[in-house]
This record gives C-alpha cells, sequence and structure tokens, in this order.
C-alpha cells in the first residue's frame, strides 16, 4: 500500500498515478485518486491494477492540481470499489496506510450522530471526524490535530480538504511519510521512490509528526503540537530510475544484480587491503553472551542462515525468531546479550515490535536494513545497511543475499574476537568472501538449465524442497520463493526429518530439490536422496562438482553449481532456488513481480 499527496502547480492526475506506479511493487489490490477541482472534492477508484484506474480516468478525466492517491492492500473490507481509497466524508478525503485499532467504537459514535458510512473500512472514521470538527468550526490543521488525538492503531494518512485553499495534510504514527520539497510545489509521499519523479529534497516525518503542505512551505509538528524541523535529506540518484533494463521483470533483473548487490554489501564489513572484516559499532563480540534475531519472511530466512553460521564458527549462542510470534509470547531476555532486526524495509511492523521488545529489555540493537532512513534504522543502535540498492520485486532475492554476506562477515569477525579463529584464518575467510561476487555470477549462469527444469515443476502440484546445516533454512527458502510467485505448494523440510512426515507426500508426481553441495552433510544428504528415489521421487538435485561425481544414480536432473568454501555457499547456491521459483512462474504466467495478496513492505500486524 502507498500513499502520494501533491499541492502542484502542473495536472495532477496523471503525476499521481505515476507515483502510484512507483509504489506498485509493495503490493495492493486496488488504488484511487481524490482532486480539488474549483474547491469541490472529486475522485476516481478502480479495483485491481492501476490500469484500472487510469481506464477510469480516461472516461473521466480529473482536472486539478493538487490531489491525493492510494493503492491500497486489503485489511478490513473486500478489495472492491466502495472500500478503495480516497474515502470522502463531507469536505473531506482521506488515504491511509496501517490500522486503526478503534475504528469500531469512532465509527458507532459517528453513526450515532447521524453520520452515514460509505465503505467497510477502517478509514473512513478518520474522513468522518475530520469533517465534524471542521462543521464545528475548526480551521482544518486543528480539525486534523484533534481527529489524530482520537486515533488509536497505526497509520500514515494523507488529507485534502475541500475549499479556497490548496493545501495537503499527512501524519505519521508507525508506516512512514516523507515530506518532498520541490520547485512551487510540494509533496507527500510513502517513500523516497513515490517521490523520486518530482525532486530529490525530502523530510521524513519521525512517529507522531504531522504536516501541512501548500505550493512553497511545509509545516511540520511534532505529537504535543509543537512547529519542529526534521533535517532536508538529498535522495541518491538511485531513487529516482525504477527500470527493468532489458529484463522482463525486477525480479529476474534483481536476481542478476546479486553479483554486484554482495560485492557492495561485503566491501562495506571487510577491509580488501588488510584482508580482516570491519563490522560497524562498538559491540563486543567477546562480552555479549547471545544473540536474539528477530525478522519475517525471507529475512527471518537469512536470520537461520546467520545463526547456523555465527553458532559453529564463533561459538555464540543465536537464537532466531518471527517477529510476530516473539513479540506476544513475553520471551526471556538478558540484557547482555544483542538484538539483531534484519528487514529489507526496515518498516515491517512486526519486526519493529520485536526489535523495541528487546530494547526495552535493556539489549544493545543493531538494524539489518537495505533502507537506512527507514524507523527500524533510525531506533537502532547500530545501522548495519546492506547497500544492494532498491528492491522492487516482492518476493526477495538480492536483499536476501546481501543479508546473508552481510551475516557472513558478521560470523567471521565474531569468530576472530572470540578467539575461535586466528588472523591467518580470518584473512583466508575474507579473500572467500571476496570470490563471492564471482561465484554468485557463475551460478545464476546456470540459468538455462534451470528454466529447463521449470518445465516440468510448472505442472506440479506440490514440491519438496530438501538440505541439511545451511542448506536446510536455502531449502525454507526456495520454498517460500516458489510459493510466492508460483502459487505451487511447496515445503522446505530439514532432510533428516524426511522420515517423520513429509517422506509420505513422495510419489512419481512430486519433484523434490535437495540442496547438497559436498559438505560434511554430503553423504547425508545422500542417502535421503536413495530413500526419495527408491519411492518413485523425482529428485533436482542442486550441489556442486564434487557432488555431481558422488551422488547416487537416479536424478532426474543435477545443476551443478560451482565449488565453494562452505562459507559462501548460501550466497551461491541462492541463484538457482531464485531462478527456479522465476521461470516456474513465468512458465504459469503468474505476475511475478506483483503476486497476489502479497505486500514488499508489511506495516500492519
Ligand atoms: C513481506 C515480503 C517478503 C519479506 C517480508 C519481510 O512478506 O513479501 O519478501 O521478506 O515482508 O520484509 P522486510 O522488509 O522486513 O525484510
Amino acid at each position: 500500500c502507498g500513499i502520494i499527496g501533491i499541492v502542484g502547480k502542473s495536472p495532477v492526475a496523471g503525476r499521481l498515478v505515476e507515483s502510484l506506479k512507483r509504489l506498485e511493487y509493495r503490493g495492493y489490490d486496488s488504488a484511487g485518486v481524490a482532486a480539488q477541482v474549483n474547491g469541490v472534492l472529486e475522485r476516481r477508484r478502480a479495483p485491481g491494477k492501476l490500469r484500472e484506474l487510469e481506464a477510469v480516468l480516461e472516461r473521466q478525466p480529473l482536472v486539478a492540481a493538487t490531489g491525493i492517491g492510494h493503492t491500497r492492500w486489503a485489511t478490513h473490507g473486500a478489495p472492491t470499489e466502495r472500500n478503495a481509497h480516497p474515502h470522502i466524508a463531507g469536505r473531506v478525503a482521506v488515504v491511509h496506510n496501517g490500522i486503526i485499532e478503534n475504528f469500531a467504537e469512532l465509527r458507532a459514535e459517528l453513526e450515532a450522530k447521524g453520520r452515514v458510512f460509505a465503505s467497510d473500512t477502517d478509514t473512513e472514521v478518520v474522513a468522518h471526524l475530520i469533517d465534524e470538527n471542521l462543521n464545528a468550526g475548526l480551521e482544518p490543521l486543528a480539525a486534523f490535530k484533534a481527529t489524530l488525538d482520537r486515533l488509536s492503531g497505526a497509520y500514515a494518512l494523507a488529507v485534502l480538504v475541500g475549499g479556497d485553499t490548496d493545501v495537503v495534510m499527512g501524519a505519521r504514527n508507525g508506516p512512514p511519510l516523507a515530506v518532498g520539497y520541490g520547485d512551487g510545489e510540494m509533496f507527500v509521499g510513502s517513500d523516497g521512490l513515490a517521490l523520486g519523479p518530482f525532486t530529490n529534497r525530502v523530510a521524513y516525518l519521525e512517529d507522531g509528526d504531522y504536516v501541512i503542505i501548500d505550493h512553497g512551505s511545509a509545516r511540520i509538528f511534532d505529537a504535543g503540537g509543537a512547529l519542529v524541523e526534521r533535517p532536508i535529506k538529498t535522495l541518491p540518484a538511485s531513487a529516482a530510475v525504477m527500470e527493468k533494463g532489458n529484463y522482463r521483470h525486477f525480479m529476474e533483473k534483481e536476481i542478476h544484480d546479486q553479483p554486484e548487490g554482495c560485492q557492495r554489501t561485503i566491501a562495506a564489513y571487510v577491509d580488501t587491503l588488510t584482508t580482516r572484516t570491519k563490522i560497524p559499532g562498538d559491540i563486543d563480540f567477546a562480552k555479549i553472551d547471545r544473540i536474539q534475531i528477530v525478522a519475517c519472511g525471507t529475512a527471518y530466512i537469512a536470520g537461520l542462515l546467520g545463526k547456523y553460521l555465527i553458532e559453529r564458527m564463533a561459538d555464540l549462542p543465536v537464537d532466531v525468531e518471527v517477529a510476530s510470534e516473539f513479540r506476544y509470547r513475553e520471551p526471556a531476555l538478558n540484557a547482555g546479550s544483542l538484538a539483531i532486526a534484519i528487514s529489507q524495509s526496515g518498516e515491517t511492523a512486526d519486526t519493529l515490535a520485536a526489535f523495541r521488545y528487546c530494547q526495552a529489555k535493556g539489549m544493545q540493537s543493531a538494524a539489518l536494513v537495505n533502507t537506512v532512513e527507514s524507523t527500524i534504522a533510525r531506533e537502532a543502535d547500530v545501522i548495519w545497511p546492506i547497500h544492494c540498492g532498491p528492491e522492487i520485486g516482492v518476493a526477495s532475492t538480492k536483499a536476501f543475499t546481501a543479508q546473508v554476506a552481510m551475516l557472513s562477515a558478521l560470523a567471521v569477525a565474531a569468530a576472530r574476537q572470540r578467539g575461535k579463529i586466528d588472523e591467518a584464518e580470518e584473512n583466508r575467510l575474507v579473500r572467500v568472501l571476496l570470490e563471492a561476487p564471482r561465484l554468485i555470477a557463475e551460478s545464476i549462469n546456470l540459468e538455462e538449465a534451470v528454466r529447463a527444469i521449470a518445465v516440468d515443476v510448472s505442472k506440479a502440484r506440490d514440491v519438496l524442497y530438501l538440505g541439511r546445516g545451511p542448506m536446510y533454512p536455502m531449502a525454507l527458502e526456495g520454498a517460500l520463493k516458489l510459493k510466492e510467485i508460483s502459487y505451487i505448494h511447496a515445503e522446505g523440510y530439514a532432510a533428516g526429518e524426511l522420515k517423520h512426515g513429509p517422506i509420505a507426500l513422495v510419489d512419481e508426481a512430486t519433484p523434490i530439490v535437495i540442496l547438497a553441495p559436498f559438505d560434511s552433510y554430503f553423504e547425508k544428504s545422500a542417502s535421503n536422496m536413495s530413500e526419495v528415489m527408491a519411492r518413485g521421487g523425482q529428485v533436482v538435485f542442486i550441489t556442486d562438482p564434487e557432488g555431481e561425481r558422488n551422488a547416487p544414480a537416479g536424478a532426474r536432473v543435477v545443476v551443478t553449481a560451482p565449488k565453494c568454501d562452505p562459507l559462501i555457499a548460501p550466497l551461491v547456491f541462492s541463484a538457482p532456488i531464485q531462478l527456479l521459483a522465476y521461470h516456474v512462474a513465468v512458465q504459469k504466467g503468474a505476475d511475478v513481480d506483483q503476486p497476489r495478496n502479497l505486500a514488499k513492505s508489511v506495516t500492519v500486524e
């Protein structure tokens, strides 16, 4: 879901849609815009993709210079036109990201006053409340503030008030909202990408802030109502560019971006001259007693890989948990531990809440994020950026490998600080990390072989992914990628658990992807492979040259990734599983970059 608001000097409808297109990647199922036409609010909305909204705008143009726009990912109320934002009540139009938790009681109160609701959303109460306050004689800004004081829950809002002044108001409590400074025009938007076509000068609201913009200025207030200044930053040039280049999909491009992405990540955490690691922040890994990682989705799987690497190399306990569970189960924590939040967007609501829980327990905190302006980054003691550039495809690829690359460097650094490896070994492992981009590129070259397999796999109803050691989280990631974008049911399993359940699923129609480089687990994985083949399972064996030579005969296909040190095997084995999911989805004609029901940045629980 995404927000844009423009107080402009040229026609606004096309610009609102242009900006919404740049927010499409976050996932949405309906969209809409509203604008001031000669002081009167008008809106156009449509369920489905933005092209539906564009078609409505072609039939019924919206001629105005000031307006707001929204892409909606349904929470309360189905993704229909009547539930699409903007919501209008009287003179007020509102777009909203997040959830107004007390909407039911507010709605009951407003209905008792005779207000009639036109949607099933939680958002509509906001428009009615502001309108009530205007009717009571408050100025727009005061009416807005009085409304904010009644809301509980998470929100980013943009509000348009019909009348003779051109202003847009915005507020943030949770989901981000940025203010863009143009030349004689001003903007609010969900992120720098949304504002990229219009300006590169952006300020980020803090939690509790609200803002009013007109043609030339923004006035920002904090939760207490005091006028405040928020620093204006210059967006990197990458915020303006959102091109697929020669690729069909952003996901495909981002898979291919990984050698360069990882190179940038690794360069940030190793010193190429001394071949030693360098981890920013004054965290003493010899002193901390434990690491707690919190994350969701693919970032959680990166965290699991971190656990495997750090525990084995640094002999330091690491717990990893999905943030939505962690945050509510009152886990026992120790102030002497380190909390790491892993989040591409830095805005995932559950991850943020889990991270805050750790901080409240007195733990040091580090944010492993892609978006350094994000809430999680801003609230952390230490920021560890992954530097892989904006990720647009909903299914995470290059952010995943960049997260894993950083955690690999972290494992080496922690091992060294804890005296588990000597300097010569640290030097060797840093050289291994520096080799990773080239080897990732080599494994991306397996694309043609993987595409051939995708034709078969696309016909399957279920797919199993198996692995041991670090290849177990990789199996989880392979299954997650496949189900996210191809809608084929897939499960990742620890290969050793095969006999405890999933083996019952094995038949001639089930492709079984086994991830097994020739490492210390190989013999065991090879036995599991035999067990599967004995039951007719169709094995897709992803291995390395030595694994290929030592594997039991009978796999349906073998994909041979380049040989590498175990430290970077997860990085090298990522491309084949990502490409498999990608080509299966393409084969099935699925919407790869915006899979159904999924959102890129989940700022609600
Ligand atoms: C969503 C995305 C996933 C992502 C997860 C966590 O579910 O679809 O690709 O892994 O959120 O996002 P984050 O921004 O916190 O890494």
